[in-house]
């Protein structure tokens, strides 16, 4: 008998992971690849952060702190959710975190009871189906396609509810679509939400200050006031400030939840890093300019990656709203031959033979459970993405 347990057969180890491993190896190898893979900007964490935290560790503030936060970082989120959203939350109702997925996990195992559903919008961030049967939950998935934005409909979502739904996860800009959902188009959904006193909704918030084109982002509990008092509002310094490595994400909501993760992860990890906390607070009480510059460029390699995978024969790649990630369709390359005379069948098929004939590394769609699309980061430089985009229409033009 394993000594794994049975549980963990039910999920799967992260497939995005997986490919920048993958193109790890064939770099080591010596071959030229260039990965979009990657979900995290290339852009270096501002000097008053990093200031900030040299400051943390010469003073001594290198010892457990709060289980869920300092206080002085519940204050500053408080204030940021005032500045930024509009939301009046209090430090009681704010937990801290090891990263924005430390905190969704601690939400779902706080929360789900065996057979509990949790509505997730496909394609979706590859860590919430897993994240939900880890914490015994039923994961319940609704389509979106590229017709509509890759954004989920009002009567999909009231069909998807059951009396067992216990959440909706929700996450505007997405990971992996870039869709990002206009005050009207939430509005319809929070409306849904409002005839369903039962679910609850956790709105992943980590992409905000990345969209274009003026877009206006807005959360749910901004947009329907009503669902404040079942709403769990996360966000982190991930991606807004560059921070993937020093592990913080936060989110704010009623305090019978917020103390019942911050139960899960007394029992788990503890407090996040103290020197990432103070590093934290200087993010966001420290300026805020910087956000727009990197979010114009961000903007510029959109363009850039859209206009050139357009370009590609069977390829149609829709323009998103924000985050870093393009996702075009590949239905035109579907049943075509590669160069190696491999039949392309499906999406994997697809970036199998793009990273082993032109060294570049996506992901494939159906890891975020809608195909036939793939995902490229384009949170590299302008250079690498042209070089990537070239590499693609070439393989494009070699399928037959
Ligand atoms: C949609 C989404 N939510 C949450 C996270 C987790 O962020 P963190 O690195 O803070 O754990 C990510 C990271 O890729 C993400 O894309």
């Amino acid at each position: 008998m394993s000594i794994i347990a049975e549980s963990l057969g039910r999920i799967k180890p992260s497939p995005t992971i997986a490919v920048t491993t993958k193109a790890a190896e064939l770099r080591a190898a010596g071959r030229d690849v260039i990965g979009l893979g990657a979900g995290e900007p290339d852009f270096d964490t501002p000097d008053n952060i990093k200031t900030a935290a040299k400051t943390a560790i010469d003073e001594g503030k290198t010892k457990y702190t709060a289980v869920d936060g300092i206080p002085e970082l519940k204050k500053a989120i408080c204030e940021k959710f005032k500045r930024e959203n509009g939301l009046d939350y209090e430090p009681s109702q704010v937990s801290v975190g090891s990263g924005g997925k430390q905190i969704i996990y601690n939400a779902m195992v706080a929360t789900l009871n065996p057979g509990d559903e949790v509505i997730i919008p496909t394609p979706y961030w590859v860590s919430y189906p897993d994240m939900v049967l880890l914490g015994g939950g039923e994961p319940v998935f609704v389509g979106t396609n590229d017709n509509t934005g890759f954004k989920m409909q009002p009567a999909d979502l009231e069909a998807a509810i059951t009396p067992k739904t216990k959440w909706l996860i929700f996450n505007s800009p997405s990971n992996p679509s870039g869709a990002a959902y206009s005050r009207a188009e939430l509005k319809a959904l929070t409306d849904v939400l409002k005839r369903h006193p039962h679910v609850w909704i956790l709105s992943d918030d980590m992409y905000e200050h990345l969209v274009y084109d003026e877009f206006e982002f807005v959360t749910p509990a901004q947009v329907e006031p009503e669902l404040y008092g079942r709403t769990l509002t996360m966000n982190g310094v991930s991606k807004a400030y560059a921070m993937t490595g020093w592990r913080i994400g936060y989110a704010a909501g009623p305090v019978e939840l917020i103390k019942a993760m911050a139960k899960v992860q007394s029992q788990s990890t503890s407090n996040p890093c103290s020197i990432s906390q103070y590093a934290s607070v200087e993010a966001l009480n420290g300026p805020q300019d910087f956000l727009a510059t990197r979010a114009a460029a961000f903007e510029k390699r959109r363009d850039l990656v859209v206009g050139m995978l357009n370009a590609a024969e069977g390829i149609t790649c829709p323009k998103p709203d924000g985050a870093f990630y393009v996702y075009p369709s590949i239905a035109g390359c579907i049943g075509k031959k590669s160069p190696s005379g491999k039949l392309i069948e499906n999406d994997l098929d697809f970036v199998s033979e793009l990273l082993e004939a032109e060294g570049v590394a996506v992901v494939h769609g159906d890891a975020f459970g809608l195909s036939p699309y793939f995902r490229a980061s384009y949170a590299t430089s302008e250079d690498a993405l042209t070089k990537a985009c070239t590499r693609i229409q070439k393989f494009c033009a070699s399928l037959t």
